[in-house]
C-alpha cells in the first residue's frame, strides 16, 4: 500500500480524520463506541495500576540503534512453533465481541486474515468457534477456558480442531476474575452476554491444576500453550509439564492488579525457559517499538487486544486490518531505524542499557 492509499484508507474509515497510529484508533472508536462497551473495552482491575504499568513499561525502554547497516530489504517472517508467519503479530482471544457490533469476533476474523495475522478465537466468543473459524482465509488458534465439565471441554476442543484451529492457547491466570471496578459502575448498560460456545455463565473452573493440563495435553491433536504465565518459576513447571509455548500475559491488566507489567515479566521467564519453548507476550503492544522491545527481550511473538476492538469499533474488519498493518508498518521503520533487518537479528543489544 502506498502512502496515497493509506490516507485514503484512512480518511475513509474515520470520515476526514487521518487515523495514523493505534492511540487515534483509541479515540476513534470512543467516541463511536456506546459508554458501557467502552468500558469494558479499555478497563482494567481495581485502580488499574496494571494496566497503566503495561504501557508505561515500555515506554520508559530505550532502544540502541546501529548505523550503517543494509536494510534496503526489512524481513519480518517468523517462525512459530513451526508455522511460519509473515510478521510476529497476533490477536489475543477476546470474548463476547457483539457488545461492539453484532458478529464483532467473525468480522474481527476477518480482518485479522486480510492483514494476514493469526486470530485466537476465544472460547467465551459470543459467535460459534466453527464459524468464526471459517470467515476468514487466515490462520487461527483457540482460547480454552476449561470448564467444570471436562467431558465438555474435551468434546469443546474436538470442535476448535476440527475447524482447523492450529493451537490451543489454555487461560490459566482466571481460576476467577478480577474487580473489574470500571466495568462494574457501567455494568447495567450492557446486554447480558451470549456465550454459544460454552455451558452456562459460570463458566470458570477454580479447581484448574496442573494435573489438567496433562489431561488436555493426553488428547490434544495441536500444540498447547499456557497463557497467563508471569513467575518464572510456574514458567519451568509448565515447560516440565511438556507444553509448547506460554504466553507471557497478565489478562490485560484485567485480574489482579499490581501485578508487573508483562514486558517486566517477560525477561525473567525467558532466562527460566532458556529458548527450550517459544514465548509469546501480550498486554500494552501499541507501537512497532514495542514489538521489538518485546523480542529483545525473548518473546518470539506479540499479541494485541484492545487495539484491535478499536478497529473494530471503528470500521468493522477493515478497521482491524488496518490496526495490525500500522503496527507492522511501525515495526519494519523501527526494524530499519535501529538497524536490524531481520526478526534474527533483534537481541537485548537492541536495547539501551541505562
Ligand atoms: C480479554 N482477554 C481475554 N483473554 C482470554 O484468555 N480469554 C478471553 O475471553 C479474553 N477476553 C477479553 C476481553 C476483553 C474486553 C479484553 C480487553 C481482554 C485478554 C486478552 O487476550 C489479552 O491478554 C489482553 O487484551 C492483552 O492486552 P492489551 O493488548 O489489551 O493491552
Amino acid at each position: 500500500m502506498n502512502q496515497r492509499d493509506l490516507l485514503t484508507g484512512e480518511r475513509a474509515a474515520a470520515g476526514s480524520r487521518v487515523l495514523a497510529s493505534l492511540s487515534d484508533f483509541e479515540s476513534e472508536a470512543e467516541a463511536r463506541i456506546p459508554h458501557g462497551a467502552w468500558a469494558r473495552v479499555s478497563g482494567g482491575a481495581a485502580d488499574e495500576l496494571t494496566l497503566r504499568s503495561n504501557r508505561e513499561a515500555y515506554d520508559r525502554i530505550r532502544l540502541n540503534p546501529r548505523i550503517l547497516v543494509d536494510v534496503s530489504k526489512i524481513d519480518t517472517r517468523v517462525d512459530v512453533l513451526g508455522q511460519e508467519l509473515p510478521f510476529p503479530i497476533f490477536l489475543a482471544p477476546v470474548g463476547g465481541q457483539s457488545f461492539i457490533c453484532p458478529q464483532g469476533e467473525i468480522l474481527s476474523a476477518r480482518g485479522a486474515a486480510a492483514a494476514g495475522a493469526i486470530y485466537v478465537i476465544s472460547s467465551s466468543s459470543s459467535c460459534k468457534v466453527e464459524d468464526i473459524a471459517r470467515s476468514g482465509s487466515g490462520p487461527v488458534w483457540f482460547q480454552l477456558y476449561v470448564q467444570k465439565d471436562r467431558a465438555f471441554t474435551r468434546d469443546l476442543v474436538q470442535r476448535a480442531e476440527d475447524s482447523g484451529c492450529r493451537a490451543l492457547c489454555v487461560t490459566v491466570d482466571s481460576p476467577v476474575f478480577g474487580a473489574r471496578n470500571r466495568e462494574e459502575r457501567s455494568a447495567g448498560e450492557l446486554p447480558e452476554r451470549e456465550l454459544p460456545n460454552l455451558k452456562g455463565r459460570d463458566y470458570l473452573d477454580p479447581g484448574l491444576t496442573w494435573q489438567d493440563i496433562d489431561w488436555l495435553r493426553s488428547f490434544a491433536r495441536t500444540p498447547v500453550l499456557l497463557k497467563g504465565v508471569l513467575n518464572p518459576r510456574d514458567a519451568g513447571t509448565a515447560v516440565q509439564a511438556g507444553v509448547s509455548g506460554i504466553i507471557v500475559s497478565n489478562h490485560g491488566a484485567r485480574n489482579l492488579d499490581t501485578l508487573p507489567a508483562t514486558i517486566e515479566a517477560l525477561p525473567r521467564v525467558a532466562d527460566t525457559v532458556a529458548g527450550r519453548v517459544p514465548l509469546l507476550v501480550d498486554g500494552g503492544i501499541r507501537r512497532g517499538t514495542d514489538i521489538i522491545k518485546a523480542l529483545a527481550l525473548g518473546a518470539s511473538a506479540v499479541g494485541i487486544g484492545r487495539p484491535y476492538l478499536w478497529g473494530l469499533g471503528v470500521s468493522g474488519a477493515e478497521g482491524v486490518a488496518r490496526v495490525v498493518e500500522i503496527l507492522l508498518k511501525e515495526l519494519q521503520l523501527a526494524m530499519a531505524l535501529t538497524g536490524r533487518p531481520t526478526i534474527a537479528s533483534i537481541d537485548r543489544s537492541v536495547l539501551w542499557e541505562l
